[in-house]
């Protein structure tokens, strides 16, 4: 029986009626197993400059500290980018990302076969598709963003007669070294291969990256792996996505591949992520969890949200951070099953079919659980 402590921040558009959907489901593993997950819910992005007047307060961070996981909806964004004074609400995600050390960011792309026919890709693509992405998440192009660090800057610079813009590609070899181990870690429990993704023949940061995939693949003989150029791979995973397994690539290129992944399985709101750093919990590794869409406020409230990357988030929450597999594989058995049974939201609409709210696609993932 496991006594763990969670921190949900919701945060703004969908991301409440999802996250609600992940907490059922939550509730009802608790339920069913015997365990007891004592939960907290604080303010994030814009919810939170609204009412906090921050993205993220300093007691709401503490309080996903003495935590052991975090399940995160979405936020949402203000228009303009990032530069300009006052608080933006993607500044909550990236202290997150930074302070917690959540190097190494998890988001498996598994499209279910019942789905194959909701992909923008022929089905016969599909078959065998089955990968995970491991995607750098605390350096590379994002960070240099939130102050402008000597040496790595990210800004405008607006002289009279000529305007210039910087960002900052920054890799040191320690934080390329954890992540691609962490790669090869995930490839040891798998079918063995990774494909590591960069753009050596432009980027500097890329050729230390192929170097120390050199070294690393060393220390692991049972695991054969390939280099990639990002353009060939952004090709290849429409043309065989079958071909992969574990995909590990700096933080820009991971952004950008795994949208572009999760068309695979017919909707961007079917994608979980599981963000990791090393500090040790009582049953794994403490851990942010979030369906890697954003917050859609276009379609907020209105129950057409798919909760399915958010449930599928709290089934990577009790794998990774609470240890309990167990429990996991039930969580995303039940999506199986609802997806086999034919619930689908509007999101995957498909002629002839009326789709399911997202409170009611989630009550039938809570009764597959409940009824296997
Ligand atoms: C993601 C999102 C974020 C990112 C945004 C909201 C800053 O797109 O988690 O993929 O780019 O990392
Ligand atoms: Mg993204």
């Amino acid at each position: 029986m496991s006594n763990a402590t969670i921190t949900v921040l919701p945060g703004d558009g969908v991301g409440p009626e999802v996250t609600a959907q992940a907490l059922d489901v939550l509730r009802a593993v608790e339920e069913k197993y015997g365990h007891t997950f004592t939960v907290h819910r604080r303010r994030v992005g814009l919810d939170a400059i609204t009412a906090e007047g921050v993205a993220i307060s300093d007691r709401t961070f503490d309080i996903c500290a003495a935590s052991d996981a975090i399940l995160f909806g979405a936020i949402g964004s203000l228009p303009g980018g990032h530069t300009g004074g006052g608080p933006r609400p993607e500044q909550a995600l990236f202290r997150l990302r930074k302070e917690f050390g959540f190097f190494a960011n998890l988001r498996p792309v598994r499209p279910p076969e019942a789905l194959h026919g909701a992909s923008s890709l022929k089905p016969e693509y599909l078959k065998g598709a089955d990968l995970v992405f491991v995607r750098e998440l605390s350096a590379g192009l994002y960070y240099g963003r939130l102050e402008t660090v000597p040496g790595k800057p990210s800004e405008i610079r607006r002289t009279p007669g000529a305007t210039e813009a910087v960002d900052t590609l920054l890799y040191t070899e320690a934080e390329i070294e954890r992540v691609v181990r962490a790669a090869f870690d995930i490839a040891v429990g798998r079918t063995g291969k990774v494909t590591s993704v960069d753009k050596a023949n432009v980027l500097s940061s890329s050729v230390l990256w192929r170097e120390v995939v050199e070294r690393v693949a060393g220390d692991y003989p049972a695991v054969t792996y390939e280099h990639m150029l990002v353009d060939a791979c952004a090709m290849r995973l429409i043309r065989t996505p079958a071909d992969f397994d574990v995909i590990v690539t700096e933080n820009l290129f991971g952004d950008i591949l795994t949208d572009e992944a999760s068309m695979l399985t017919g909707s961007i709101g079917m994608l979980p992520s599981a963000s990791l750093g090393t500090r040790r919990t009582a049953g794994g590794t403490f851990g942010l969890y979030e369906p890697i869409h954003g917050s859609a406020p276009d379609i907020a409230g209105q129950e057409k949200a798919n909760p399915l990357g958010a449930i599928l988030s709290a089934a990577l929450l009790l794998r990774h951070s609470l240890g309990l597999e167990r429990e996991a594989a039930a969580v995303e058995k039940a999506v199986d099953t609802v997806i086999a049974d034919g619930h689908r939201t509007a999101d995957l609409e498909e002629p002839g079919r009326t789709p399911v709210g997202t409170a009611e696609m989630g009550r039938h993932v809570v009764e597959a659980l409940r009824h296997p």
